[in-house]
C-alpha cells in the first residue's frame, strides 16, 4: 500500500515520516521531514531538532499536533554536541579536556531515551501542511522553477482536472510536477490497467532526475507522477513503446520546438526513420480528445520558433500570454508626525490641528534658541546642544494631535490603505497555448452525425426523437405552472386579506 501523500490526502495532525513546512517568518519557509526519535540525535538529548534563528525545535514538539499550530522554541540540551564544542574551544586554548567526556557523549547518543523538551522563554514557528504552493516557495532549487501565478493559470488553460493525463518536460526542480499532481489526482492507480489521472514527467539531467525521484517517493507521489530519465528531443514521450494517452502537455524546455513533432497524431515527416517503429507509429496523445499544450519560454525568439512549429504540425488556437502577478497588501497606516516613524508610514500631519500644534512648537523652539543664543553669546557654548534631536510631540504636548485611538485596539489604529508589492518572485516567461483537435475520420463523423443530426433536427437528437422532445417540453412547462399556482395558494393561506374573510364557523358569538 502506497503511503498517502500529505499533498493529496493529509492527516488532520502531523505524523512521523511526513513532510512539513515550517513557517519561520513571512515568506520564509523551511521544509522538514518530521522524525520520531527514540534517543539523542546529532548530540541533542531531545532527539532530532530543527534549528532556526528563532530557536531550537525538537521534532517531538512538532509531532501529533494539528496542522497550522504555533510551536514555541525549546531550551535544548546539546549534550555531547555542546561538550564537543566546548572541548574544541578548550583544545584551542591548549587546555587538556577531561578524559571521560567522550565516553559520556557516546552514552547520550546510544541507549538513553530522548529527553522531554522544555519550553524556552521566546521564539516560535508555525507548522504547515505541505501544499504545492508552499513547496514551490520552499523547495531546494536545482533549476529555475515555475511559480504559482504561472502554473495556476497554465493548469487552468490546459484543462487539468481530476483524471487528466499530463505530459511534462523537463521536470527540473519539480515545482510544476507537484502542482499538476494535485490537479489531476483522482486516486492512486491500483494496477497498470487502472487508468487514473497522472503526470508523465521527463528529465534528461541524471542527478536532477535522481533527486526528484527521491522526493516523489518521500512525498507519496510515486503513483501519480511517473518520472522518466530521457532526452525528449530525440526520444519522445512513449513509455516502453506505449502511449500515455495524454490530453494535456506542458513543456518547460530550452527548445520546445525540438520536441513538438513527437506530440503529433500521425507520424510526422520529421520523425527519424525507424524511430518508434516505422510502420506503426504510436502517438503519445489520446486519439479521442483534443489536446491542450502550453510551452514556457523566457525569450520571444523561442516563442517565434515554437509557434512556427506548432502551426506546421496542425495545432490551432495558438496564442501567447504573459502573467503579471502583483500581490496587494492591505494594512493600516498610522499617519501623523506624532506617531513613531514606521517603515513606509507617511510622516505628515494627520490633520490641521496637528499641523498647527507642530508649527507652534517649532516657533517656541526657535524663540528659545534665539534667547539662549543671545544669553550665551561669547560665554559658554556647551550649555546648549543645538544638534540634539528634537523631541517628538507626545500626548501631553499636543492633546489634539495625538489620536485618542492610540488608547484603543492597536490593530484598529490608522487609515486602512493598500500597497502593491513589487518584489514577488515569478519567473516571467511567455506562455504559448495551442490546441490539437481530436483525431477525426469517417467513423467519428458518422458517430457524431448519429448523435447530433445537423440539418435533420426533426429526427432524433441525442437519444430523444421529436415527439419525445415535445412531450418533455410540455411536462416541463406544466410543472412550472403548477409550481406557480402552489406558491400563490400558499401565500393566500398565510396572509388572508380583507377581501378574503375567514370562513364562517356557524357559531353565534352574540
Ligand atoms: C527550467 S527547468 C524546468 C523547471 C520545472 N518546470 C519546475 O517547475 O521545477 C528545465 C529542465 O529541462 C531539462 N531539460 C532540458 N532539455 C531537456 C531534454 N531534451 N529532455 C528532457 N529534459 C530536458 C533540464 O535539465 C531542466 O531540468
Amino acid at each position: 500500500m502506497v503511503q498517502a501523500s500529505p499533498f493529496l490526502n493529509p492527516e488532520p495532525r502531523t505524523t512521523p515520516g511526513v513532510l512539513a513546512i515550517a513557517l519561520l517568518s513571512r515568506d520564509n519557509y523551511q521544509p522538514i521531514t518530521l522524525e520520531q526519535s527514540s534517543g539523542a540525535v546529532d548530540g541533542y538529548a531531545e532527539g532530532a531538532t530543527l534549528n532556526t534563528r528563532f530557536g531550537s525545535f525538537p521534532h517531538s514538539t512538532l509531532l501529533d499536533i494539528p496542522w497550522g499550530s504555533q510551536v514555541r522554541a525549546s531550551a535544548v540540551d546539546t549534550g555531547s554536541r555542546g561538550r564537543r564544542k566546548r572541548k574544541l574551544e578548550q583544545t584551542d586554548e591548549d587546555t587538556p579536556a577531561a578524559s571521560n567526556n567522550d565516553e559520556e557523549s557516546e552514552n547520550v547518543s546510544r541507549g538513553t531515551p530522548a529527553k522531554q523538551a522544555v519550553v524556552a522563554s521566546s521564539g516560535f514557528i508555525h507548522i504547515l501542511r505541505p501544499t504545492p504552493e508552499l513547496w514551490t516557495s520552499s523547495l531546494p532549487h536545482r533549476t529555475q522553477v515555475v511559480y504559482t501565478p504561472d502554473y495556476s493559470y497554465v493548469l487552468h488553460r490546459i484543462r487539468a482536472r481530476p483524471g487528466t493525463r499530463i505530459i511534462e518536460a523537463g521536470a527540473g526542480s519539480g515545482s510544476f510536477s507537484h502542482a499538476s499532481a494535485r490537479a489531476v489526482y483522482n486516486g492512486y492507480p491500483t494496477g497498470p490497467s487502472d487508468r487514473k489521472g497522472k503526470v508523465f514527467s521527463f528529465e534528461f539531467h541524471k542527478p536532477r532526475y535522481e533527486k526528484m525521484q527521491e522526493e516523489l517517493q518521500s512525498h507519496g507521489l510515486e503513483g501519480i507522477v511517473e518520472l522518466t530519465h530521457r532526452d525528449v528531443y530525440g526520444e519522445g514521450f512513449l513509455l516502453n513503446g506505449e502511449s500515455p494517452k495524454a490530453t494535456a502537455v506542458f513543456l518547460d524546455l530550452p527548445a520546445p520546438w525540438e520536441a513538438l513533432h513527437h506530440l503529433s497524431r500521425r507520424k510526422p515527416k520529421k520523425a527519424i526513420a525507424g524511430e518508434n517503429g516505422d510502420s506503426a507509429w504510436v502517438s503519445p496523445l489520446d486519439p479521442e480528445q483534443s489536446v491542450h499544450i502550453c510551452t514556457f519560454s523566457p525569450c520571444i525568439e523561442q516563442v517565434t520558433r515554437t509557434v512556427e512549429e506548432l502551426r506546421s504540425l496542425g495545432w490551432i488556437d495558438v496564442d501567447m500570454v504573459e502573467i503579471s502577478h502583483r500581490r496587494i497588501n492591505i494594512q493600516r497606516d498610522r499617519i501623523g508626525i506624532s506617531v513613531p516613524n514606521e517603515r513606509g508610514a507617511n510622516q505628515s500631519p494627520a490633520d490641521v490641528a496637528e499641523a498647527l500644534a507642530r508649527l507652534k512648537d517649532i516657533n517656541k523652539r526657535a524663540a528659545e534658541y534665539q534667547r539662549l543664543q543671545f544669553q550665551t553669546n561669547g560665554q559658554n557654548d556647551t550649555e546648549m546642544d543645538v544638534d540634539a534631536p528634537e523631541p517628538r510631540l507626545d500626548k501631553n504636548q499636543s492633546e489634539e494631535a495625538a489620536s485618542t485611538e492610540d488608547d484603543d485596539k492597536p490593530w484598529a489604529q490608522g487609515r486602512l490603505c493598500h500597497r502593491t508589492e513589487g518584489d514577488i518572485r515569478t519567473h516571467t516567461s511567455y506562455l504559448v497555448f495551442a490546441v490539437l483537435p481530436r483525431e477525426w475520420d469517417e467513423e467519428a463523423e458518422a458517430a457524431a452525425f448519429a448523435k447530433w443530426p445537423c440539418g435533420k433536427e426533426s429526427k432524433t437528437i441525442g437519444s430523444l426523437d421529436k415527439i419525445a422532445r415535445k412531450q418533455e417540453r410540455r411536462d416541463f412547462l406544466q410543472g412550472k405552472k403548477k409550481q406557480k399556482q402552489d406558491k400563490k395558494e400558499k401565500k393566500r393561506a398565510e396572509n388572508p386579506g380583507p377581501s378574503d374573510p375567514p370562513q364562517a364557523t356557524g357559531v353565534n358569538t352574540e
